[in-house]
């Protein structure tokens, strides 16, 4: 208890460190900030992982640590899907510092069967067969911030193996108790390490800004946290999170595809905030192409955050496959205009913020968000789903105390959904019982829930074994991939296969994220040829 609060503070003290950090690094720079002077994003290159933003969830903002079991995983999992955040997006579900494991006499580390009985692989295989992703935590340093688990200091290659086997998706990687460590070598080397096991996985580094991990982080992960906690577990902080957004939207030129700003888990949902408030910081993570990672209680939701959660033309504007960071083009104290954000239709997203108390009224001029002054435009509110215009020169605008005018802006009358991937399942298991050759199938839906068709997945041939093969059937928003398993001159044992598939977003001509899938073998007794 008394360790937690230590780590609390000191990761509170750190914020003032690291606005100052901010600010710092950023006039230290020659001239703008700009991506092209940072390293290339090396990392999502080679996996083609989180070429938009990732969504998910995870527990810490509302439940800490004591809570976490398989049990209440679980129960999120189905919440993700019944409540339609699947649908809308959401994939990434898992644990957080939740003493979900411990390292062993032999170095490797062992699931903690007492909160999670059916082992930390087991409850991976639950969410890949709920078509959902698997998220795992731990920490760059000798323990993690409670001191409770281990950290990854001197044992980096074995616990990513152990990730690797337990089937993780999405690795956050805290930097508590980390004294003496050098930052980037020591992520470097958590890099390597997540190749060499084998498994791709999104990089989540959680440094809370130390070390400006905007400016090398790209180059091994796909995120990386910019500030310090959003909230301590269970209540939300509006005057916190606000300020964590404007520290955030400062590193607007670090962000693109496959190497993400995070400005923390959202708070949306938890007590502490009202409506607005949550509709606010929705519109803002969402202007900022912020990783979307839900830090509420899913099983408890009113019907009014979910509609904020799901609100798939907001989440267009995260999703977009440009991947630009929305930034402030003016802030006058009380109200801020957000820009910066075009595309991928040609359309651009803006943003007034209002943070005083009664209603502001004010006009967008068209050059103030990227358009020319004599352009004739439609306006699409993304919270009431309106569209007016076209408007000639600027929209006028009125937001209320703590709101936000949340726009889409375009010269066409349209708005379209850029792809929002949904799959059935992520695991397929084959079981060959006899000594006969047979060919066993089993199948993976995979359908968009975005605008466009999309042009048939590529499987990867470099992810196939030579015991399986993989056709693609169906078209445009729904496709699956019919996955054929020959079982002759197979011996006994397990046969484990990673299928990678990659498409381009249709309208942009962007690669997509690539989507990933695990086929499960099991031979029960040597098979003839
Ligand atoms: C740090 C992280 C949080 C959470 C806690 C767990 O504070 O920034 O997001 O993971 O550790 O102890």
């Amino acid at each position: 208890m008394t360790l937690k609060k230590t780590a609390l503070c000191s990761i509170s003290a750190l914020l003032i460190i690291l606005v100052t950090g901010v600010t710092l690094s950023l006039t230290l720079a020659p001239g703008p900030a700009s991506a092209q002077n940072h390293p290339p994003r090396v990392h999502a290159d080679a996996d083609g992982l989180a070429l938009t933003p990732p969504m998910g969830w995870y527990p810490w903002n509302i439940f800490g640590e004591e809570p976490q079991t398989e049990k209440l995983i679980k129960e999120i999992a189905d919440a993700l899907v019944t409540s339609g955040m699947k649908d809308a997006g959401y994939a990434y579900v898992g644990q957080d510092e939740g003493i979900c494991f411990s390292r062993g006499p032999d170095r490797k580390l062992i699931s903690n069967l007492a909160r999670y009985p059916s082992g930390l692989r087991g409850l991976g295989d639950a969410i890949h067969s709920k078509g959902l992703k698997y998220a795992l935590y731990t920490d760059a340093g000798s323990k993690t911030c409670s001191t409770a688990m281990p950290g990854t200091k001197g044992y980096e290659f074995e616990d990513m193996r152990a990730f690797a086997e337990w089937r993780a998706d999405y690795i956050k990687i805290d930097w508590c108790n980390s004294e003496g460590q050098d930052i980037v070598k020591t992520y470097s080397l958590l890099g390597e390490a997540q190749r060499a096991a084998g498994r791709p996985v999104v990089h989540s580094l959680c440094s809370w800004g130390e070390g400006y991990p905007w400016k090398w982080a790209g180059a091994i992960g796909h995120m990386w946290r910019t500030t310090s906690d959003i909230c301590g577990p269970g209540q939300a902080d509006w005057a916190r999170a606000v300020r964590i957004a404007f520290a955030n939207e400062k590193l607007s030129a670090f962000a693109g595809p496959g190497r993400w700003n995070d400005p923390d888990m959202m708070v949306v949902g938890m007590p502490g905030l009202s409506e607005v408030q949550n509709r606010s910081l929705f519109s803002l993570w969402c202007m900022m192409a912020s990783p979307l990672i839900a830090g509420n209680d899913l099983r408890d939701m009113t019907r009014s955050t979910i509609d904020i959660l799901t609100n798939l033309e907001a989440i267009a504007v995260d999703q977009d496959p440009l991947g630009a960071q929305g930034h402030v083009v003016w802030n006058d104290g009380d109200v801020s205009l957000w820009a910066g954000k075009p595309l991928f239709d040609g359309s651009r997203a803006a943003l007034v913020f209002f943070q005083g108390k009664s209603k502001a009224r004010l006009r967008i001029a068209w050059e103030e968000v990227g358009f020319a002054a004599a352009d004739e435009l439609y306006v699409r509110n993304l919270w009431t789903h309106e569209t007016t215009g076209p408007h000639a020169g600027g929209v006028d605008v009125a937001v209320g105390g703590s709101d936000v005018a949340f726009l889409r802006i375009s010269k066409k009358n349209e708005f379209p959904i850029p792809p929002i991937l949904v799959a059935d399942t992520y695991l397929v298991s084959l079981r060959a019982a006899g000594s006969r050759p047979e060919k066993l199938t089993g199948t993976v839906a995979v359908t968009n829930k975005g605008g466009s068709d999309l042009p048939p997945w590529r499987v990867d041939p470099k992810s196939l074994p030579s015991w399986l093969s993989v056709a693609v059937t169906g078209a445009g928003k729904a496709q699956t991939f019919v996955n054929t398993v020959t079982t002759a001159g197979l011996k006994k044992g397990p046969y484990h296969a990673q299928v990678r598939a990659d498409n381009v977003e249709p309208v942009s001509g962007r690669p997509m994220s690539a989507l990933y899938y695990d086929v499960d073998l099991e031979v029960v007794r040597n098979v003839r040829k």
